[in-house]
């Protein structure tokens, strides 16, 4: 089941992280764009009343706030759990409700083999500018509305992405 995240999942998700990424570094950045107020959606997949999935979908400024975007991430499946469709389901009903919401493009630094699946692609990722744009095909994007970008928009990432660098 793919629903939203409750106050009851906080700790949940953050052992979930800790798990699938081996260190605390997502956990804390969930937890601080959390306590930032920048949750845009919080996704949690319960299999047998147990998390055992989770994706962040949060708030980016594209173009000094020329329409609305968001940032997919981070995103985590237990290990036991993984290559089982729970990351698809996450992602896909994340942006499900990322285009209800009116969000216009998504971006994500990730693998090239996992996002394109989805929509995602490193050509239009191209059109957006970022601190990550010097990944290669690991930046991408997927736009859900039309956008009429005469130059490459700049991403500005809010202060909790500053503890990965
Ligand atoms: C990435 C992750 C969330 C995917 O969840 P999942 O439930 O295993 O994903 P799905 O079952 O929907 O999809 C599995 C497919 O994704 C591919 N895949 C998963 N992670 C991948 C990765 N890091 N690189 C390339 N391919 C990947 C698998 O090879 C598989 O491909 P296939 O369908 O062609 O065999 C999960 O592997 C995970 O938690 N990884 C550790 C944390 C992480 O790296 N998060 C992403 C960065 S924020």
């Amino acid at each position: 089941m793919i629903r939203l995240e409750t106050e009851r999942d906080i700790e949940a998700v953050r052992q979930l992280n800790c798990r699938a990424f081996g260190h605390e570094t997502e956990a804390k950045l969930v937890d601080r764009l959390r306590e930032g107020g920048l949750v845009i959606v919080s996704l949690v997949a319960e299999q047998w009343g147990e998390i055992v999935g989770h994706i962040l979908f949060s708030r980016l400024e594209v173009a000094g706030d020329a329409f609305p975007a968001a940032s997919l991430g981070p995103m985590a499946v237990l290990p036991e759990r993984q290559r089982q469709g729970i990351g698809s389901a996450l992602i896909q009903e994340g942006l499900r409700r990322c285009r209800n919401t009116g969000i216009a493009v998504v971006l994500v630094v990730g693998h090239a083999g996992y996002y394109p699946r989805f929509g995602f692609s490193a050509a239009a990722g191209k059109r957006y500018r970022s601190p990550y744009s010097k990944l290669g095909d690991a930046w991408m994007a997927l736009e859900l509305a039309p956008l009429d970008l005469a130059a490459p928009a700049e991403v500005q990432y809010p202060e909790p992405w500053s503890q990965l660098d």
